[in-house]
């Protein structure tokens, strides 16, 4: 992908990935995208780089426009080496004694990335460094989502990067919102669900600092996907409303199955939700990748969860998703369990006693067949979702 300006000398010098569907374990279908930006100014600043694999894209990218000699300071906004993978290789370039901005966790980290004795300059929260006709405000946003993250802002142009927040892997023609428009949203939802959700009320402080500070924001330009320019506001409120994850009238049924069992259970349950007016969604899980049931997970109000007893146990990939879920810290979730066994059933009260550490409601008892579901069986999965339902808030 060729550079592209953003601002007045303020340019997208980064790398596209189109082919990434891997994201360590998150499913990325439409590939994604390595942001790295160019400052041209009195001082010309590089902030954040590429994936190693991509630095002679970025060096190409990066030499269109100026000669990299020309870069004055590097801004490492994250440590993670998606951004920093390539910093070797730039510093190498544009000369090794040239400073290289941090935050305090910054440099400590990229210690542990990189031997070699860069020239860091870990700024503190708040500080200003000053380019020529611009500034740089540093923000420290600890844990969104490292250690070391933070916000580098460019005053005169109300330019926040933004490092990996507000991000999206998506890689495609469009570089802004206006050029995609809504088709952006469920992507920018998923990498909150999957990178962020955990930290919602570090957003919802972070959000309120901003405010306070009186901070006016007229482009968001994050380490992934495309550029917020025709409407900030848009993504900084959807990130309130997936922080806060006010209870809502979606249910989703997570489950897998080896002799469809617990599958018929599954449907039952979803029709009987959809019966009470609960919008109800049945996710199997070697169907249904864990980084796309989580980020349905995210607006849902109640989460049933099943399987069939295997080995005095659940099923892998149930396992798998709890875990998974469990680090992710959903809330204000109702919770259920259910599934099919044959002659010890311990699956559901695993799976009931799992969601309990996890802090959601559970509605209890949960539903328990033996074999394949009779009728009586199906009742209780019906009775099941109408207790369920009537838990959530009430239809509007
Ligand atoms: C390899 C294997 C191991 C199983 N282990 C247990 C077990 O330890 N305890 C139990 O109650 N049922 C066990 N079952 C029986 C299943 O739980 C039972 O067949 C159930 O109906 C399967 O539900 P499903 O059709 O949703 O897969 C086992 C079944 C298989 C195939």
């Amino acid at each position: 992908m060729k550079p592209f300006e953003i601002a007045k000398d303020i340019y997208w010098v980064g790398a596209a990935d189109w082919n990434i569907r891997d994201f360590h374990g998150y499913s990325t279908y439409q590939g994604s995208t390595y942001n790295a930006f160019l400052i041209v100014d009195e001082q010309t600043v590089l902030i954040d780089t590429v994936k190693k694999e991509f630095s002679d894209e970025l060096i190409s990218n990066i030499s269109s426009l100026i000669d990299p000699k020309r870069i004055d300071l590097v801004i490492s906004n994250h440590t993670e080496m998606d951004h920093s993978g390539s910093l070797a290789r730039v510093m190498h370039r544009i000369g090794e004694d040239k400073p290289l901005y941090c935050s305090q966790m910054g440099q400590r980290n990229l210690s542990r990335h990189f031997p070699q004795k860069w020239n860091y300059r870990a700024v503190k929260d708040g500080e200003v460094l000053k380019l020529g006709k611009r500034s740089i405000k540093f923000f420290e946003t600890r844990m969104l989502h490292w250690p070391d993250s933070m916000f580098s802002y460019v005053q005169e142009d109300a330019l926040l990067f933004s490092s990996d927040a507000f991000g999206q892997h998506y890689a495609g023609p469009e570089r802004f919102d206006d050029q995609i428009g809504d088709a952006i949203m469920p992507h920018a939802k998923k990498y909150f669900a999957n990178i962020l959700m955990l930290y919602s009320p570090l957003i919802l402080k972070l959000v309120n600092r901003l405010t306070d500070a009186g901070i006016e924001i007229k482009t968001i330009c994050p380490d992934h996907g495309i550029m917020w320019r025709e409407d900030p506001t848009r993504i900084i409120d959807a990130y309130v409303q997936w922080s806060t994850q006010a209870p809502t009238r979606k249910a989703v049924v997570i489950y897998d199955t080896m002799w469809h069992s617990t599958e018929i259970m599954a449907n039952a349950i979803v029709d009987g939700l959809c019966r009470e007016g609960v919008y109800a969604k049945p996710m199997h899980l070697r169907n249904f990748h864990r980084s796309d049931v989580i980020t349905d997970v995210l607006d849902a109000g109640a989460l049933i969860v099943g399987s069939p007893t295997l080995n005095n146990g659940i099923f892998p990939t149930v396992g798998d998703f709890m875990t998974y879920m469990k680090g992710l810290k959903p809330k204000n979730k109702v919770a259920a369990a259910f599934g099919s066994y044959g002659w010890s059933g311990e699956a559901v009260k695993l799976i009931t006693e799992s969601l309990e550490s996890m802090k959601f409601q559970i509605i209890e008892p949960g539903v328990r067949v033996q074999y394949v579901p009779d009728e009586s069986g199906l009742d209780a999965c019906l009775d099941l979702a109408a207790r369920i339902a009537s838990a959530l808030p009430p239809a509007e």
